[in-house]
């Protein structure tokens, strides 16, 4: 099929546009930034460059797509707002979508999103949902609970670093999944009859504190943490700071998503729904431990090889 992939160069959408071009789509992804984007060139797919915040860059990369996946999320570091893009650009992509009479739209959004309207992201995540289901666009939305690569910067980096390594009281377990099993389901559920007008979890086997993912950590490494534990009245407040200057918005927001973390409810959700419906065999998916047994051994190898002195630039492409 057509395959439209819309932050196609970030930590999902790069195994979305991937495993879509291995399963036979033709895939065009919107980029902002081309030269950033030539790797996904490389791979197959075609660019169209443009914005969700330019809504005039929409229809044309629609043109003659039948399925659009929405990877796209405002960049901590951006100077746009979690609004412009995460509400004003989605808004405007499934307006476009709609008017090119697009069969799919996939959206990913974040499990329990309608329990937390106080977290900017949550509460933007929540309503997409809503305008995506009353939007008349068929719709598959997902909802990750988080992923594995984003805990090689919270806490696989620092251990190694003999950095502190923040966790959040009371801790929240999580059921972490690799992107590249969630960009594996996603891509199984394009033009699956069954996956329309769907909401489906997606999750891994198992939810982990951060206390056990730091044991696990340990383990693997041979180092001891250093852990600071923040309690949620201080992120709070440090919330209300950021939130006084305009320029510190996004972090605002950030820190906002500890609300999340400190909610002390379990991130997790059941999967055998999902892998019946998308015929999925749980047994090929990565395991946390798996994951991070990759990642330490790939790392202390280089370390020992190689003397290589920056852990940061050893995450899974
Ligand atoms: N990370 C998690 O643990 C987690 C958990 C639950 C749900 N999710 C959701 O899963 C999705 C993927 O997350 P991720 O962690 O893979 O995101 P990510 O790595 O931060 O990537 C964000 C992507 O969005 C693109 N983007 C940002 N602003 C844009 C704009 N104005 N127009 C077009 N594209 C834009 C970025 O492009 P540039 O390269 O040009 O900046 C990048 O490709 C998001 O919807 C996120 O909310 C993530």
């Amino acid at each position: 099929m057509n395959v439209l992939v819309v932050g196609a160069t970030g930590t999902l959408g790069r195994q979305v546009a991937r495993k879509a071009i291995e399963a036979g789509h033709a895939v065009t992804c919107l980029v902002r930034n081309p030269t950033k984007a030539a790797f996904l060139s490389e791979w197959g797919a075609k660019l169209k460059v443009g914005s969700l915040t330019q809504p005039d860059t929409l229809a044309p990369a629609l043109e003659g797509m039948e399925v659009a996946i929405d990877c796209a999320t405002v960049r901590p570091s951006s100077s746009l707002s979690l609004k412009e893009v995460d509400w004003d650009g989605k808004v405007a992509l499934i307006n476009a979508a709609r008017a090119a009479e697009i069969k799919q739209y996939m959206f990913f959004s974040v499990l329990r999103a309608e329990e937390f309207p106080t977290v900017p992201l949550m509460n933007f995540k929540h309503h997409i949902e809503n305008y995506l289901k009353q939007s008349l666009v068929p719709y598959t939305i997902f909802r990750p609970c988080g992923f594995m690569q984003g805990l090689i910067g919270q806490y696989a980096i620092p251990i190694l670093e003999d950095q502190l390594v923040w966790t959040t009281k009371p801790p929240t377990a999580i059921s972490y999944i690799d992107t590249l099993d969630a960009a594996a389901i996603a891509v199984k559920a394009i033009g699956c009859e069954g996956a329309l007008r769907q909401t489906l979890p997606l999750a891994g086997s198992k939810a982990w504190t951060p206390s056990e993912v730091i044991a696990l950590c340990e383990k693997l490494s041979n180092k001891t943490a250093k852990i600071a534990t923040m309690p949620i009245g201080i992120l709070r407040g440090a919330r209300n700071i950021a939130n006084f200057f305009q320029w510190t918005w996004n972090i605002g927001d950030r820190l906002a998503f500890a609300e999340v973390l400190a909610s002390g409810k379990p991130m997790h959700a059941e999967m055998q729904g999902v892998y019946e419906l998308l015929d999925i065999d749980p047994e090929e998916l990565t395991t946390l431990e798996g994951y991070l047994l990759e990642y330490f051994e790939r790392i202390l190898k280089k370390l020992r090889d190689t003397n290589y002195k920056d852990p940061k630039k050893m995450t899974r492409f």
